[in-house]
């Protein structure tokens, strides 16, 4: 596996090459990652992996400084996966300037969920994929469900700004009793981590019952923060959407997606469950 760290070897590189899967990450990488990086190299011959903690895309007071930096151990994980190129530029090959002064400005979505608790995040995401985008130049790119709204900020942009490439989401990979693998587990003290599972039980339990016929969603949804609360949760949302476009849902939808972001503790946690009804 090579690693490249800057823009113009990493045009070189693709000048040679014809198909190309891309993965972009911000490291610290668990078997989420890995399995996107399995799905990229069942999608084109040349896989790139991506490693860049993005600044633009953390708030004030989040946890941008204290993001698990752990290049060595990733680059072992990628290369051992069958990865070709692990690209991993620093700040100033990605923001050579002072501040990024031209933006990819998602629509309304970008406050909505994740997005009313982190002002700026999507846009931050939404900008440093466009960039990698027009650098790596992919035709396939994978991106977990893990991160829902995420994947459809992205998955709108390429539409809407004419990106050539394809977009695949991924299921969330899941330690074995349901937690969401996610970098910042990590941040969890033990007792936090014997608890965390609760998320995920309760999004099952909420899918179970829309499964059952349950249209009442604003109810579900009421009942699914207060129990969390009562197990000491602080929670930001949780929600029923529509899948695709994640508006909000209504009865008869066939297709929505229980979205849900919880504090516990200091650690910020997010998960989401699809439910496919008919
Ligand atoms: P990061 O959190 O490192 O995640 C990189 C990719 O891995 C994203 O597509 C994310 O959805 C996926 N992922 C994380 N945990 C997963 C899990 N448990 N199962 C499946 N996929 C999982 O997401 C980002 O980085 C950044 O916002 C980025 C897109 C790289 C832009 O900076």
């Amino acid at each position: 596996m090579q690693i490249i760290t800057t823009i113009k070897e990493l045009r070189a590189w693709r000048s040679g090459v014809d198909q190309v899967a891309f993965v972009p990450t911000m490291g610290n990488l668990h078997d989420g990652h890995l399995a996107l990086v399995k799905e990229a190299t069942e999608q084109a011959a040349h896989v790139v992996v991506s490693i860049f903690v993005n600044r633009l895309q953390f708030g004030q007071g989040e946890d941008f400084m204290s993001y698990p930096r752990t290049l060595d151990a990733d680059a072992a994980k990628l290369a051992a996966a069958g990865v070709e190129v692990l690209f991993a530029p620093n700040e100033a090959e990605l923001y050579p300037h002072v501040s990024q002064s031209y933006q990819v400005e998602p629509p309304h979505l970008q406050n909505e969920l994740c997005g009313a608790f982190r002002p700026g995040h999507f846009r931050g995401v939404a900008t440093v994929v466009s960039k990698l985008f027009n650098i790596v130049k992919p035709n396939v790119a994978c991106f977990g469900k893990k991160d829902y709204q995420q994947l459809a900020v992205i998955r709108g942009f390429v539409e809407d700004l004419n990106f050539d490439i394809r977009i695949v989401g991924v299921d969330t990979g899941r330690a074995a009793d349901g937690l969401a693998l996610s970098s910042r587990n990590g941040y969890l003290t033990e007792a936090e981590r014997a608890q965390a599972p609760q998320l995920y039980q309760v999004l099952s339990e909420m899918a179970a019952e829309i499964r059952a016929g349950r249209q009442d969603y604003a109810k579900l949804e009421q009942n699914a923060i207060v129990r969390l609360q009562g197990q000491g949760w602080v929670v930001d949302y949780i929600e029923v959407r529509h899948a695709g476009d994640l508006q909000i849902a209504h009865a008869g939808d066939a297709h929505v997606v229980v979205l849900a972001a919880a504090r516990l503790g200091k650690t910020r946690l997010i998960d989401n469950l699809e439910i496919h009804l008919e």
